[in-house]
């Protein structure tokens, strides 16, 4: 069969040209535009990447319009609401999910990785009261190459997968120290009795030589959480991990770039803004006037945790943390203000013709804000539980671009709007 083409007609010249057309298993063809600039003399402009596709991907699939989202062909509420988040991280290291046996060897080799070094105390130490967790965080990963300076062969598959792993135990060590630190807490290390997300609820919450009562609901919460955050495609976030990781720089490096990449608020703090928007809001009779400021085109204002640029049905993460979060609250008795408030806003938001017209459904980070605040989590770790749940993915994303036959170094063009040159005057 005759291989598919498009054909691009420059009008000043009539000149035709023809770019591959290449098949995904699911999902619109992408039109293969890498020799555009050597057969035609011009670069393309995607502003925000919208229409490119940057990569060849085996991991993780979106479909906005039908509100699906899969890993690995597993359909997302399979993963969330049958399988841990230990699993999912599994399926997305290893490309299968776990029997019971090998889950069981890599739950314990997550918990005897989870301990850091303890020279690494020091660089907690370093930093002044109330420094922000995520900056913390994103320097601990990066610190991670210069205490385990083992394993550190990028182009062994052993050594990478060790390094894996390793991120993967440590990072809810680092991330919990990261909070204790900058509150002046001291320090819980991690308990080898508790599974991966009970261990970091303890590390953050517990205190020495005390009992802490972690409720089962409270770790199924969080656990589901870290799932439906463990990957999300080619985002800002994992871009940055693949655009780091094509330089041929070790994961430590890149995971410490997508942190910092996920640290802006219009990326990993949207969660955090839902609770200070409903903060704000105050009381159940402010929902109105908020409301009619969310609808005004005179007015910036928006429903934070409302819309999103790829779910245009609906959010299919959101729906699974709506039934989390109806069973928290039943089973914990919450009744706060601020539930009541967001109870209100989804109920008027879910009927009201603006919201339904534009298809502005409650987003994920509409229901993991309540859900982190019921745990009493504070909003300075919101962005902490996304990095912990988005590593595996970043890992993963990591190794599909190790184990392609060669990496090409990301490095876009642009379109030149500056001065031509100038003549100097000397
Ligand atoms: N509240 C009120 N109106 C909104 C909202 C909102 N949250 N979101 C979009 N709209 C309106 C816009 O004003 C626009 O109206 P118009 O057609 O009358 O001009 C229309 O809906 C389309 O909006 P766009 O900005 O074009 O939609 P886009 O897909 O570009 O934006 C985004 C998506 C950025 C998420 C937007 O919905 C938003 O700002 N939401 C609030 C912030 C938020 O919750 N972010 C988290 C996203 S989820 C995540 O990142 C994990």
């Amino acid at each position: 069969m005759k291989n598919k083409t498009v054909t691009v007609t420059d009008n000043r010249t009539g000149k035709k040209y023809d770019f591959p057309i290449l098949e995904p298993t699911i999902g619109p063809d992408v039109v293969d535009i890498s020799k555009f600039y050597s057969d035609t003399g011009m670069f393309t402009f995607d502003r925000g990447f919208t229409s490119t596709a940057s990569c060849r991907s085996k991991i993780t699939y979106i479909d906005g319009g039908k509100g699906k989202l899969m890993y690995r062909g597993y359909d997302i509420a399979f993963l969330a609401t049958k399988k841990s988040f230990l699993e999912t991280t599994y399926l997305l290291l290893h490309k299968k999910l776990p029997d019971k046996e090998t889950l069981k060897d890599f739950s314990l080799e997550v918990k005897k990785r989870s301990f850091i070094h303890e020279g690494m105390k020091k660089l907690f130490d370093a930093f002044p009261d109330r420094a922000h967790p995520m900056a913390i965080l994103a320097a601990g990963v990066s610190a991670l190459s210069t205490f385990y300076f083992d394993h550190l062969d990028i182009d062994s598959p052993d050594e990478y997968m060790e390094m894996a792993t390793r991120v993967v135990a440590k990072i809810p060590t680092i991330a919990a120290l990261s909070y204790r630190y900058s509150q002046g807490l001291p320090v819980i290390y991690p308990d080898m009795e508790k599974g991966f997300t009970e261990n970091f609820l303890y590390m953050l919450r517990g205190y020495p030589h005390s009992h802490i009562e972690l409720k089962p609901i409270e770790i199924k919460a969080l656990d589901t959480i870290f799932t439906l955050h463990a990957d999300h495609e080619q985002n800002a976030s994992t871009t940055a991990v693949r655009v780091v990781g094509s330089t041929h720089a070790h994961p430590y490096a890149c995971v410490a770039s997508g942190i910092s990449a996920l640290w802006g608020r219009a990326h990993g703090g949207a969660n955090e803004s839902v609770i200070r928007q409903l903060e704000l809001i105050g009381s159940v009779e402010n929902v109105d006037k908020y409301i009619a400021k969310a609808k005004d085109p005179n007015d910036s204002f928006r429903l934070m945790g409302f819309g999103h640029r790829v779910y245009k049905n609906f959010d299919p993460r959101a729906t699974i943390l709506k039934n989390i979060q109806q069973e928290l609250v039943s089973e914990l008795n919450l009744d706060s203000s601020l539930m009541a408030i967001a109870k209100k806003i989804e109920d008027i938001a879910l009927s009201d013709e603006y919201f339904i017209e534009r298809n502005l459904y409650p987003n994920i980070d509409f229901y993991s804000g309540i859900i982190l605040q019921a745990l009493k989590i504070p909003k300075e770790m919101f962005a902490v539980i996304f990095v912990i749940g988005r590593t595996p993915g970043w890992i993963a994303q990591w190794i599909e671009l190790k184990e392609q036959d060669s990496i090409k170094i990301a490095r876009p063009r642009q379109l030149y709007l500056g001065p031509t040159e100038r003549t100097p005057k000397y």
